[in-house]
């Protein structure tokens, strides 16, 4: 999938900038030409990565596909990891899964698939900030200050785990939370527990 390569490379696949002569290459799910490759690895990512990323049914992964909310991170045409993605009604990106393999870690792949999540989707919906969830066990923990989140609080994971989860965010430039609407006093709505 390199510009020089025989592969045929998706129209909108982005190159992140590489500081070394090697090729970073994001490629959107929806125009993964080997998408099969992508629910192979997040399969893999589950198995044996399951309890840093939770686990999703394959229904989750096609979705995200249809809606643009998925994406992998080439290295040299080498899947080395990706991203899944939701926005929520307060405008803010949510990162739900991230996972680099573990032999391409700490080389700065996580923080090219934040900063595609940010420049060419969270920007492109108005978001003001980024955001995830993260049990407080997680090596990941030193991961996102690294990449300009920080720590906003905490809450309980589900009850048969009882992990803490430390919310960490990254705001937006420039662009400000969204006033929350204000209840109705006529109607009230129930009060619904956020997930992340
Ligand atoms: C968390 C994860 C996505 C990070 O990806 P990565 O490619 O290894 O991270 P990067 O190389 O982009 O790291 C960016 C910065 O974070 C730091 N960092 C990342 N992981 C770290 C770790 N385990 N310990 C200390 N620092 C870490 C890096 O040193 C780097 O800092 P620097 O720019 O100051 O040198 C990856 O470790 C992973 O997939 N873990 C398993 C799944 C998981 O835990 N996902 C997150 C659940 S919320």
């Amino acid at each position: 999938m390199t510009q020089n390569g025989s592969h045929q490379m998706p129209p909108d696949s982005i190159r992140p900038t590489s500081t070394t002569s090697d090729t970073l290459e994001i490629v959107e799910a929806r125009l993964d030409q080997n998408h099969h490759e992508l629910i192979t690895l997040a399969d893999h990512a589950i198995t044996n990565d399951g309890h840093c990323i939770g686990f999703l049914p394959h229904g989750a992964y096609h979705d995200a596909t249809t809606n643009n909310r998925l994406f992998s991170l080439f290295r040299n045409d080498d899947r080395v990891g990706f991203i899944l993605w939701s926005s929520n009604e307060l405008r803010e990106c949510r990162i739900l899964q991230i996972w680099i393999r573990r032999d391409a870690r700490l080389i700065e792949h996580g923080r090219a698939l934040v900063e595609h999540l940010e420049e060419a989707h969270a920007r492109r919906l108005h978001a003001w900030q980024l955001r995830a969830w993260v049990a407080e066990d997680l090596e990941a923990n030193l991961f996102w200050p690294q990449i300009g989140f920080t720590k906003k609080g905490w809450r309980w994971g589900p009850a048969k785990r009882a992990r803490r989860h430390n919310l960490w965010v990254r705001p937006i430039t420039y662009l400000v939370a969204p006033q929350r609407p204000v209840p109705s006093l006529e109607s009230p709505t129930p009060r619904v527990l956020e997930t992340a």
